[in-house]
């Protein structure tokens, strides 16, 4: 067991819970059930009540769920992916310092292609450009997918924007919000960023072990902390209502799988045709470049077949960007 990890017993004890939501279970089944000592079972309620997940305690009778919990746990999301190979293996943490480095070490360690890592708080959570991803308890979603492709290092970037329609696709068509995503990876609603995607790499020259694709999904946030108010919204902010973090996760890993095929069958083009249709930067968008040297203005033009950015400077030169940041100017 990867140190942290959530206890696949706890894992079983929902799973028991939610298969029986409608009655109460008695806390000696669910002990022999699980293989654990009553108290054992005790101190779990507690620690599942602390994530807010509603377990009513009858007196010498046991215990019953109040409602279906929405924590990401395997038990609950794994069912749900049939035959898929993304999410055959589910890591889960109720806490752990960054999703994509534990990644980064279980691929290290061997991790097969398509295993998934999750956590409901994390406390060093990372953003690009060596910025900070804000991960409040229970109300986003941070997960990180391996992934073993067989390209070069070269061709990885083209996994950023697979993702990025990938989460644009589940996202609107879960809240029926407009969703946007700017170019590489930013998935804004009404301007705002409400999700943004990490992707790190384990690789040497020429050789490309694994890529993990972290993705961060402000769903159930009530509001953003001051400094992110300006830039940064939630799912809940935008549609007024909460959303199921279990529903989305299960259907981001499905088209994760979708477009990941599309990506071997059909190569990069297709993907980078995805995401122009998906996003107003691909074409026509005024925006500011900022690199580390500069910043200038430029009209965007298209997405190349490889997901790098043309855009045409106001002096007409054309440039295909590849890594960078850009902001639309209004
Ligand atoms: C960005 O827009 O700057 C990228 C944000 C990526 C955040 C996710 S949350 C899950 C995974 N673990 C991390 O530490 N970061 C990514």
């Amino acid at each position: 067991m990867v140190p942290g990890t959530t206890e696949r017993r706890i894992d079983k004890m929902i799973r028991l819970l939610v298969k029986n939501a409608t009655v109460v279970v008695p806390g000696p089944k669910i002990a022999s059930q699980i293989g654990v000592t009553r108290s054992a079972v005790a101190l779990w309620v507690k620690t599942l009540r602390n994530l807010g997940v509603e377990i009513k305690g009858h007196v010498g009778a046991g215990y019953q769920l109040v409602k279906i919990p929405d924590i990401l746990v395997p038990s609950l999301i794994q069912p749900e992916l049939g035959e898929n190979e993304i999410g055959r293996a589910i890591i889960h943490f109720f806490r752990t310092d960054s999703t994509n480095t534990a990644a980064l070490v279980l691929a290290q360690d061997g991790a097969e292609h398509g295993t998934v890592v999750v956590a409901e708080e994390q406390t060093g959570g990372r953003g690009r450009l060596g910025r900070t991803w804000y991960s409040e308890k229970s109300s986003g979603i941070y997960v990180s997918i391996i992934l073993r492709p067989p390209f070069s290092p070269t061709a990885a970037p083209i996994l950023t924007l697979m993702a990025g329609v990938a989460t644009q696709q589940t996202l609107s068509a879960i809240t029926g919000l407009s969703v946007d995503i700017r170019w590489p990876n930013d998935l804004l609603v009404n301007g705002k960023k409400v999700a943004g995607i990490l992707t790190e790499m384990n690789a040497e020259l020429g050789r490309l072990h694994a890529v993990v694709l972290g993705i961060g999904i402000n769903v159930n946030h009530t509001e953003m902390p001051g400094g992110l108010k300006p830039t940064a919204t939630s799912l809940r902010i935008e549609s007024q209502r909460p959303w199921s973090r279990v529903q989305i996760c299960i259907a981001l890993l499905k088209e994760l799988e979708r477009y990941y095929h599309l990506l071997l069958e059909k190569g990069s083009g297709a993907i980078a045709e995805r995401w122009a249709a998906a996003s107003t930067y691909a074409t026509g968008k005024r925006i500011r470049i900022v690199t580390a040297e500069a910043e200038c203005l430029a009209t965007t033009i298209g997405l190349n077949p490889s997901g790098a950015l043309r855009v045409r400077y106001d002096d007409s030169r054309e440039e295909a960007l590849v890594a960078g940041e850009i902001a639309e100017v209004k």
